[in-house]
């Protein structure tokens, strides 16, 4: 089943195109790679796969649904879930108490709280009690991620999951995504750390300046860019910033 397809998706703001006609498809039980530069658009795409932002043209189908926002955007959203950018959540709830609020608000049973409590353990949360407006980048962080990992959703959809974790926790993230990959849930998920990319995703995207300018599996991508490096040297050969990089790298050696 395709978990994920979108058709000629664009979003603008004003004048400016973040999002220009892109096209992509993800399998379920897919991990994909969203990956690009500053600003390329990558965020603004999640937020319109998840129903946040409401695109300007083309089409998504989200788990078979298309184009589910707004009018079934409650019956997708039970089934998804989304670790945004910045973990901005409640700051007036302790840690348990939003815990208890989004089992409460998703309606889940006994076996999603089993799986809080592990969750809570492999990350090491001893913190609950605290109020989030207490907690550090990395506390929140570590908060939704496992808001979001123990429902299982049928789509996750993480921008950024491992932007402030601590290394032990960076690598707990990636064995419950694989995990929950071989049991068929499906990964969308932008990352600026290619080997994360490089070791984990099933898939790989490429999106600069709004447009798509590569897809398919590490493999397919070697052989667009005609070459063995590594998807390092290929991210900064597509996206034109292989040149830039030597300049500033010869700049600085003067
Ligand atoms: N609400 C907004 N109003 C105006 N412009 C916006 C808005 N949101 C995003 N943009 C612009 O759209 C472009 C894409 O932004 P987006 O946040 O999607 O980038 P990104 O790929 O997620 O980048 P990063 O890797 O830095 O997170 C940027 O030029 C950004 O300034
Ligand atoms: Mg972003």
């Amino acid at each position: 089943m395709v978990a994920v397809r979108v058709k000629n998706l664009t979003k603008k703001f004003g004048s400016f195109v973040a999002v220009d006609h892109i096209n992509l498809e993800v399998e379920s039980g897919k991990i994909l790679a969203f990956l690009g530069p500053n600003g390329a658009g990558k965020t603004t795409t999640i937020k319109m796969l998840t129903g946040i932002l409401f695109p300007d043209g083309g089409g998504m189908e989200i788990l078979g649904v298309k184009d589910p926002y707004p009018s079934k955007e409650i019956e997708v959203k039970k089934r998804i879930g989304l670790v945004p950018e910045e973990p901005k959540i409640y700051p007036y709830f302790r840690g348990y108490e939003f815990l208890n609020f989004i089992m409460d608000i998703y309606e889940c049973d006994e076996r999603t709280e089993e799986r809080m409590e592990d969750l809570i353990g492999a990350f090491n949360i001893d913190y609950l009690d605290k109020f989030i407006s207490d907690m550090s980048h990395g506390m929140k962080q570590k908060l939704l991620l496992v808001s979001v990992l123990m429902r299982e959703p049928e789509i996750m959809f993480l921008d950024e999951p491992t932007v402030g974790l601590d290394a032990k926790s960076a690598k707990i993230l990636k064995i419950f995504l694989k995990r929950l990959a071989e049991n068929g849930k499906t990964v969308f998920m932008t990352t600026h750390i290619l080997e994360i990319a490089e070791r984990m995703a099933d898939e790989i995207v490429i999106i600069n300046k709004g447009k798509i300018i590569a897809k398919g599996t590490m493999e397919e991508l070697r052989k667009q860019a005609g070459e063995e490096g590594t998807l390092e040297d290929l991210f900064l050969k597509l996206t034109g910033e292989e040149e830039e990089v030597k300049r500033i790298l010869e700049e600085l050696g003067k």
